[in-house]
């Protein structure tokens, strides 16, 4: 695939939402120091390499994509560090960061922002409670993914909306361990993107971690999951994508949430808006 310097691919017309294309390690460089109030990233878990899984039944191959293949883990480590950097750069100084991913990338990116000062927060496990067999039958059966959240640096004062977190969770304290299900299909009517994130996890991350009016940044938006909780949630939002067939669909993803007042999705929405006192 050619890469792209990067380019406005999608704004709103209310401007909350700017979807760049390109390589977000171009991209980042060019964003202004100290802007952004949370970054969500999912980069590539770098774990396409041959390897088979089960999907709907048959056995497939462990393919999403040219961008998730592995360079050797001293080159995954330096892009992983590089996009890192830029985005501590890129936080005002109470901002905070969430990376998600697999045991494939999660202890390169961890090991990375505590080298350059990061401070730790949570590492949250998304238990996805109906995962498919594990066919070699040699590991327990991969049913989780990690988010690790950590503040800018140890001087950071993060928002973290506990009151928020307890009232949705009936009121008991939230716990770092989060059941959702991954993505169903009234999620994917505008496309399908091998690595798509739920719009539930998005959606905490989002009011968790910010307040109306913050600006959310995703450096690897895929299908675009992030600006639409984002938006949904009264953020504004700016996404990078090298794929140019996935900044379309989650430009489609955001033009579809937006005209379609009704979406299937909408009502766990209006709930969690009601509870940050959009409504
Ligand atoms: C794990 S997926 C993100 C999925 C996303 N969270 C969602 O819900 O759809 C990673 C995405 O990063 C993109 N990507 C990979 N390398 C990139 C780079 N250097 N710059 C920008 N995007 C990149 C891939 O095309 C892919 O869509």
């Amino acid at each position: 695939m050619a890469t792209h310097p990067g380019k406005l691919h999608y704004e709103s017309t209310s401007k909350d939402y700017r979807l760049y294309l390109g390589d977000s390690l171009e991209v980042l460089r060019r964003v202004p120091a100290e802007t952004v109030d949370l970054v969500f990233a999912d980069p590539p878990y770098f774990l396409s390499n041959g390897g088979m899984t089960c999907s709907s039944g048959k056995m497939v191959s462990v393919h999403k994509g040219k961008w998730d293949a592995s360079n050797g883990i001293e080159k995954d480590f330096k892009f992983q560090a590089k996009w890192l950097r830029e985005c501590q750069r890129v936080l005002k100084p109470n901002g905070s960061i969430f990376v998600c991913g697999t045991r494939h990338n999660i202890f390169s990116v961890g090991f990375a922002m505590q080298s350059m000062g990061y401070k730790l927060l949570n590492d949250i496990v998304w238990y996805k409670r109906n995962p498919p067999p594990n066919l070699a039958c040699r590991y327990f059966t991969h049913t989780s993914e990690t988010l690790l959240w950590a503040a800018r640096d140890e001087k950071a004062k993060w928002t973290f909306n506990y009151q928020l977190m307890k009232r949705l969770n009936g009121g008991k304290q939230m716990k770092s361990l989060w059941n959702i299900l991954p993505p169903g299909k009234s999620e994917k009517m505008q496309g399908r993107h091998p690595t798509q994130k739920p719009i539930e996890l998005l959606e905490r991350v989002v009011v968790s971690a910010s307040n109306p009016g913050d600006l959310i940044l995703d450096p690897f938006c895929g299908s675009g999951t992030t600006g639409l909780a984002a938006t949904r949630l009264g953020r504004r939002f700016v996404g990078i994508e090298l794929d140019p067939e996935y900044a379309d669909l989650a430009t489609r993803r955001h033009l579809a949430d937006h005209l379609d007042a009704n979406s299937a999705y909408r009502s766990d929405v209006d709930y969690v808006a009601a509870q940050v006192g959009l409504q």
